[in-house]
């Protein structure tokens, strides 16, 4: 049953303290709605957003925690642990959970080229979440802009002036997850999106030595992109304790980038935020701070 009219629909997001899930608690926060915070470091999210956002303690691994946060919502920003091969095993218990608990409305952030990919823990999420009769909407970004300005990249950047991926020169449409979130905010708050699925993309398609040139001219010094091998992406992930399947898992997103997956540019953001997604230059001028020294 849709709410009648006037009455504030209750958001939970989940992944309050990532990428997109913070973003997008400031903005459903600007529109006024009614939201949870779910995260599983209540601390840092309560000191990112202060005293104005509800906060509540959300682990998939831990289902004592699943009651405060579900319970209460009407609608549900999904967002699975990120290059985790097997994360539908663990979200899959956490939804159906939120739906028997009435929650009516699952937007997931899965990513560009699910569709495709019956063997992807993502698609596995998503074929879930069509089977449970809720309404779904499924947005599926390419490669966030911010992935280097955290990170193992912004550090190598930062440090040395150079950063190296197994790309070739490959171009990829990345897009910025501040649009990715403006997105979710806009699908959180109607029924209009129910049943749709966004690929979520840049305005362009980049090479890696493009996005160097571009940290670069916004930094006034010089960037360099190498490209590597994928034992070399694995060797770096290795002090950053990345467990092995999750570098596996990203070394294969690397390999789409190569074979020119991840190139397309979709006008699906642009469709529903009725403007142009953000560039990457626009991007880098707000973010430089990220590769600037301290102290200099
Ligand atoms: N990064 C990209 O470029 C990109 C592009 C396209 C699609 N995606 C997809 O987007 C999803 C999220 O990736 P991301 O890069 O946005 O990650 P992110 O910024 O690191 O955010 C992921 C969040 O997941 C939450 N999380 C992890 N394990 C959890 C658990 N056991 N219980 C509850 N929450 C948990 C964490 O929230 P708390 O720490 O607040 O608990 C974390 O902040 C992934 O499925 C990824 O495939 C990412």
């Amino acid at each position: 049953m849709p709410p009648a009219a006037g009455v504030r629909e209750r958001i939970l997001v989940t992944g309050a303290t990532g990428a997109v899930g913070s973003e997008l608690v400031e903005r459903l926060r600007e529109r006024g709605a009614q939201i949870k915070a779910g995260t599983r470091r209540p601390d840092r999210a309560r000191a990112r957003f202060g005293s104005g956002v509800e906060v509540v303690e959300l682990d998939y691994d831990a289902t004592e925690t699943w009651d405060a946060a579900v319970q209460w919502a009407d609608r549900v920003f999904l967002v699975p642990p990120p290059f985790d091969p097997t994360s539908d095993e663990r979200l899959v218990p956490f939804l159906d959970w939120a739906v028997q608990s009435g929650s009516r409305h699952m937007v997931l952030l899965s990513a560009m080229g699910a569709e495709a990919r019956d063997r992807l823990a993502l698609r596995r999420i998503e074929q879930r979440i069509e089977g449970t009769g809720v309404g779904w909407t499924f947005l599926r970004p390419n490669i966030y802009m911010q992935n280097f300005a955290r990170g193992f990249l912004a550090r190598s950047i930062r440090d040395h002036g150079t950063f190296r991926l197994p790309a070739d020169g490959a171009r990829v449409s990345f897009v910025d997850g501040c649009d990715v979130a403006a997105v979710a905010a806009a699908t959180l708050s109607s029924d209009d999106h129910f049943g749709r699925a966004y690929t979520l993309t840049g305005p362009e398609a980049l090479s890696h030595e493009q996005v160097a040139g571009l940290i670069g001219a916004a930094l006034g010094r010089d960037v360099r992109y190498e490209p590597g091998t994928e034992e070399e992406l694995r060797a770096q992930l290795r002090p950053e304790h990345w467990p092995e399947d999750q570098a596996e898992t990203f070394a294969g997103l690397m390999a789409s980038i190569r074979g020119g997956e991840r190139s397309r540019v979709s006008s699906d953001l642009a469709d529903v935020l009725g403007r142009d997604p953000t560039t990457f230059e626009r991007f880098v001028a707000d973010a430089r701070q990220a590769w600037v020294r301290r102290g200099s």
